[in-house]
This record gives structure tokens, C-alpha cells and sequence, in this order.
């Protein structure tokens, strides 16, 4: 059964669109919860531009599945999460210019920074996954970090605008996925996903669950939270 974790950043976006109390990520993630969501994740980025430290606080307090929280391998971020222990942290790389996370973790480039961060993490029981793009030379890399868990940027596949193209990377997607669970790896996948891209990314087999943010925000807006996350797990075809 494939899981969903649900992004909840953008709820935030909007709070602090205004700087205010409302709409809450933490009254979100428990709708999402309620809804039939496997995860939670938000991502604490540096400028802090949505997600807060307090907000990962309550949601470390108040959720009852698992926290998942995004984060580069900057020492300071590194630290908020040793100190509040969420049950898995996802290693992404960050720029603050950038709209989104823009590509993976380039594990071969950032090797000694990734592993540090990696090995203090799991030092305090914490789950490690490593952001990074569905390549050979990144995920052969990843192992020799002793982190076991990667998360497959789905972002080119989303983007492509040919059925052809979305065919070629899906491909990718299969045969990287293929490639990390022969090396021992646990797969996840995420990014650009969507009502219509998702379903074939949820038929691969061997990936554990799909992280999905602003799709699912944006359609919460109309349908409202429970709908909206429902409708995601009907299409994964993963029923609660
Ligand atoms: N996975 C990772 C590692 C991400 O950084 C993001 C974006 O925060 C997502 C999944 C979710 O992407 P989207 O919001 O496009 O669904």
C-alpha cells in the first residue's frame, strides 16, 4: 500500500500573507490526519517564509502519524531538528531565491556536509531521507552516506508538457526506483505532482509513499482539506 505524506506549507504561506494566526498548518495537518493522510511534512526553510519553529513545535505535539520535516543541511537547521525530534527529516537543498525546491541534493558535490548532518540526525533516533534527483551517480552516493532513505524528485516528469517526454522521464523514475531498492534503499517520491500526474507514479512498484503539498492546498481552497485529501488517496488507490 503506498503512502501519502501531506505538505502543509502553503496553509501557511497564506497565514503569513498577512502575518497573522489564521489559517493554522496545525488544524491543517490535523484534518489531513483525519482525512486519511499517512504523514505530515513541512518544510522549515531558512528564511522562514512559511513554516515557523513554533509551528514545527505544535505539530511535533499535536500530530498523531509522523512528522516529516524538510530541511537543508545547514548547522542551525540541523539543530532545531535535533532538538525537536521530528520522526523523519528529509535533506533538500535550498536557495533563497528559489519559488520551490528547485533540483535534488547533490550528494556527490555536498558528500561531507550531507553525512554530517545524516549521522547527527540519526544519532537521536531520528529517520533520515536524502531529496535527491532519480540518478545513478546521486543515489549511488547517497548510500555510501549510511542513510537509507531517499525521497525521488519527481519535478522533471511533473513538468513535462508531451505525453512522450512524461513517458521517457517516468521511465527514469521506474528504473531509478528499481535501482535504489536493489541497493537496499527505502523510496519515496515527490514534487509537481497532481490529480492528473500522480496515478502513474503511484503504480510504480517498490516506492513507499508520494509527498504532495500544493496540488492538494490549491484544491482545498475549493473542495475544502478532507475532500481534497481523500481525492489524493483515491487516486494512489490507497484507501484508510
Ligand atoms: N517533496 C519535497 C522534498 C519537497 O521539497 C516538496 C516541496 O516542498 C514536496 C515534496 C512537495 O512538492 P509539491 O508542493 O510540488 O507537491
Amino acid at each position: 500500500m503506498i503512502k501519502l505524506g501531506v505538505n502543509i506549507d502553503h496553509v501557511a504561506t497564506l497565514r503569513q500573507a498577512r502575518r497573522e494566526q489564521e489559517p493554522d498548518p496545525v488544524a491543517a495537518a490535523i484534518l489531513c490526519e483525519k482525512a486519511g493522510a499517512h504523514s505530515i511534512v513541512c518544510h522549515l526553510r531558512e528564511d522562514r517564509r512559511h513554516i515557523n519553529d513554533s509551528d514545527v513545535r505544535a505539530l511535533r505535539k499535536k500530530i498523531k502519524t509522523r512528522l516529516n520535516l524538510e530541511m537543508s543541511i545547514n548547522k542551525n537547521i540541523v539543530d532545531i531538528a535535533c532538538r525537536i525530534k521530528p520522526d523523519q527529516c528529509t535533506l533538500v537543498p535550498e536557495r533563497r531565491q528559489e519559488l520551490t525546491t528547485e533540483g535534488g541534493l547533490d550528494v556527490i558535490r555536498y558528500f561531507k556536509r550531507v553525512k554530517e548532518a545524516g549521522d547527527r540526525l540519526q544519532k537521536r533516533g531520528i529517520t533520515v531521507s536524502l531529496f535527491i534527483d532519480p540518478d545513478k551517480k546521486q543515489i549511488a552516493r547517497t548510500r555510501d552516506t549510511g542513510i537509507s532513505m531517499i525521497e525521488l524528485h519527481t519535478g522533471r516528469y511533473a513538468g513535462c508538457s508531451s505525453a512522450r517526454t512524461a513517458q521517457h522521464q517516468l521511465k527514469i523514475i521506474k528504473d531509478m526506483t528499481q535501482h535504489a531498492l536493489d541497493l537496499g534503499l527505502t523510496v519515496n517520491a515527490g514534487h509537481g505532482l497532481n490529480y492528473s500526474n500522480t496515478s502513474a507514479i503511484s503504480r510504480i512498484k517498490g516506492i513507499e509513499e508520494l509527498n504532495i503539498g500544493h496540488a492538494i492546498i490549491s484544491r482545498a481552497v475549493f473542495v475544502g482539506i478532507k475532500q481534497a485529501v481523500q481525492d489524493m488517496l483515491k487516486i494512489i488507490g490507497t484507501k484508510k
